[in-house]
C-alpha cells in the first residue's frame, strides 16, 4: 500500500488532550486523521468513514449537508469537543450548517490548497484535482477569486477517482489510466504546482506526480489543517484540562457506514497506535 507522504510542520500539540471528532465521505480523511495524530499524540481520535454513501463528490449538497449534520451529532455523542470536516467537498457544502447548528463548538474545515499553489508556482500555473462538488462550489469560486492573483488556475474535476481510491487497490494499471486521462490536459497546459484538491488524492499522489513529470510540486494541506485543529484545541481549552506529566498515547477510534475490514485493512500499514474499528451505527437524518 502507498503511504500518504504530506510534509509535517515541527508545531505540535504534545499537551493537549481532549476528544477530536474527524469525518470524510470515506477513507479520504484517514490522510488527515494522520497528521493530526502526529501532531496531537495524546488526543482521542474520533473518525467516522462514510463509505457506503461515497463518493460525496457527485451527490446534491442537501444530500451532503444531511449526512455531514448527522455525522458531526453522532461524533459529539462520542464525546468529540472539536470537529475536522477532513472532506473538501463537505466543507464546500455544509461547514456553514454545521457552524449554524453548533455555533460554540470550534469546527475545522479544510479546502484546496490554492493560496499556497500560488505562491509556490513559478510558471504561474495551477492545476487543482478535486471532485466535481467542490469545483463547482461557490466556496471555491471565492477561493480562486481570493488567492488567484496574476495566477492562471486550473481546475481539473476528477470523477470516480475517490471511489477507485475507497477500494484500497491503490496502484493498478486502471488506476494509472485514469490519472494519467485526469492529469493530461494540466501537463499540456504546463502547470508546475497541483493541488491535491480532495482528501482522498494523497493516497495516489506517487501516481499522479509519475502523471505529471519531473519537477511538478504537489500541495496537500493536511499539515495547514493540523496546526489550526491545534490552535482551535489551545483555544479551546481551559489550563486545567492540559496535560502535566507524560501520559499514555491518545487513543484511535473509528467508525464506517461501509465495510469494516476494508477499512481495517486501508489503514493497518500506517495507523502506529491500537485502533478499533466499529460499524457506524444508522443515523437519523437531520434537517
Ligand atoms: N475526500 C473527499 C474530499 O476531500 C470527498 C471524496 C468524495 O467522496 O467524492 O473532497
Amino acid at each position: 500500500m502507498t503511504e500518504p507522504s504530506p510534509k509535517v510542520s515541527a508545531e505540535t500539540g504534545r499537551d493537549l488532550r481532549l476528544a477530536i471528532g474527524v469525518f470524510d465521505s470515506g477513507v479520504g480523511g484517514l490522510s488527515v486523521l494522520r497528521v493530526l495524530r502526529q501532531h496531537l499524540p495524546h488526543a482521542t481520535l474520533l473518525y467516522v468513514a462514510d463509505s457506503g454513501h461515497a463518493p460525496y463528490g457527485e451527490k446534491s449538497e442537501a444530500f451532503i449537508t444531511g449526512r455531514s449534520l448527522a455525522i458531526a451529532d453522532f461524533l459529539l455523542s462520542q464525546g468529540a469537543e472539536l470537529l475536522v470536516v477532513a472532506c473538501n467537498t463537505a466543507t464546500a457544502t455544509s461547514v456553514q450548517a454545521l457552524r449554524q447548528r453548533h455555533p460554540h463548538l470550534p469546527i475545522v474545515g479544510i479546502e484546496p490548497g490554492v493560496k499556497p499553489a500560488v505562491a509556490a508556482s513559478v510558471a504561474r500555473k495551477v492545476g487543482v484535482l478535486a471532485t466535481p462538488g467542490t469545483l463547482g462550489s461557490e466556496r471555491f469560486a471565492q477561493l480562486i477569486e481570493q488567492h488567484a492573483g496574476d495566477a492562471q488556475i486550473l481546475p481539473q474535476p476528477c470523477p470516480g477517482l475517490a471511489k477507485a481510491i475507497e477500494t484500497g487497490r491503490l496502484d493498478t494499471p486502471a488506476l494509472r489510466e485514469l490519472i494519467a486521462g485526469f492529469c493530461q490536459p494540466l501537463k499540456q497546459a504546463g502547470v508546475d504546482t497541483v493541488v491535491l484538491g480532495c482528501t482522498h488524492y494523497p493516497f495516489v499522489a506517487p501516481l499522479i506526480a509519475q502523471a505529471m513529470g519531473p519537477g511538478v510540486q504537489l500541495i496537500d494541506t493536511s499539515d495547514a489543517v493540523a496546526r489550526q485543529t491545534v490552535r482551535l484545541a489551545r483555544r479551546a481549552l481551559s489550563s486545567a484540562e492540559r496535560l502535566e506529566g507524560e501520559p499514555s498515547a491518545g487513543r484511535t477510534r473509528l467508525w464506517t457506514s461501509g465495510d469494516v475490514a476494508a477499512l481495517r485493512h486501508f489503514c493497518t500499514p500506517w495507523m502506529a497506535d491500537a485502533a478499533t474499528v466499529e460499524a457506524l451505527p444508522e443515523l437519523n437524518p437531520v434537517n
